[in-house]
């Protein structure tokens, strides 16, 4: 049987939840082979010295913390709520969700100070007290392990704090979120000694390279156009691209194709402003890594 190689990186991943799926699609994208399939407990890199680990996403800053692995990916809101000493490297742009205040159809709460003398079911009570004290709050904290959406039916608590997501919880439990205490979203974390060992160091810097060039190339388009050689200048402003766009003259009156990189979230704003300019045959594509 393959052991863990006592030289390989670790990193720890959530095995099942929210996380799970788009930690090992970041992985891949990032270049790293292996097999993954269901109940595996640890999968090797082939072509990268990693060991990857699937672990409750609970247990993660803790391994983290204490060295039992080297990499973590997880939620922000499980390091708040552990307050967990662990380096922060990379946010990594999936996993957004919020830690809300919720409560049922039927309980009348419009302004913070009507959570007085509530129960207040939830498996973030450190988070939940902070809220708590900052608005000087005086209502009970229930913890739970877990299912704290059936605790108002159950009559166990009068509303509950918990990650909300889609939504879809919430709704089919006659919950309306109220009060947001915090965002969160998927980050790569690491162990501080992990990071202060030279040749864990190296790895750890590669593998992040790695990640950051998917995570830019992700927010990021290749677009190409032609437009009229008097609009060059006018279209280095609108997209500047990385040093300066690829500009190549064209077979055909004064034309000229432009290449560039634009960014997803002004995408359609700099679409209208390219027109505007006299751009035509605008083409976009997706970018696989982004390397600068
Ligand atoms: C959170 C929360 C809800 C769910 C909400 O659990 O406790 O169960 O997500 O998501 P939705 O708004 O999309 O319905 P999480 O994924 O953190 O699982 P865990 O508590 O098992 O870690
Ligand atoms: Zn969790």
């Amino acid at each position: 049987m393959e052991k863990l190689n006592g030289n390989n990186l670790k990193i720890a991943i959530q095995q099942k939840g929210r996380l799970a799926e788009k930690s090992l699609e970041l992985l891949s994208l990032a270049g790293l082979e292996f097999e993954t399939y269901k109940r595996r407990l640890y999968s090797r890199c082939r072509n990268f010295p990693l060991d990857i680990l699937y672990v409750r996403d609970d247990n993660i800053p803790e391994y983290v913390a204490d060295g039992t692995v080297d990499l973590g990916i997880v939620g922000e809101d499980v390091i708040f709520e552990q307050q967990s000493k662990v380096k922060n490297l990379e946010k990594l742009n999936f996993g957004y969700c919020s830690l809300f205040i919720a409560c049922p159809d039927n309980l009348d709460i419009k302004n913070i100070s009507d959570l007085n003398n509530l129960k207040i079911a939830s498996t973030y009570p450190n988070c939940l007290g902070d809220f708590l004290e900052k608005n000087k709050i005086k209502a009970k904290t229930i913890e739970l392990a877990g299912s704290v959406e059936i605790a108002p039916s159950l009559n166990v608590a009068d509303c509950i704090c918990d990650i909300v997501s889609t939504g879809n919880t919430l709704k089919n439990n006659g919950l309306n979120p109220i009060f947001k205490i915090f965002e969160s979203q998927a980050v790569l974390i690491a162990d501080k000694n992990s990071l202060n060992n030279k040749s864990k160091k190296k790895n750890i810097d590669r593998l992040l390279m790695r990640i950051k060039s998917v995570i830019k190339a992700k927010k990021t388009k290749y677009i190409m156009l032609n437009a009229p050689a008097k609009s060059i200048e006018e279209i280095i402003k609108i997209i500047p691209g990385i040093d300066s766009p690829t500009i190549i003259p064209l077979n055909k009156g004064d034309l000229v194709a432009m290449h560039s990189v634009v960014e997803e979230e002004i995408f359609w704003e700099v679409i209208e402003k390219l027109k505007k300019a006299g751009a035509t045959g605008i083409l976009v594509s997706p970018i696989e890594k982004m390397i600068i």
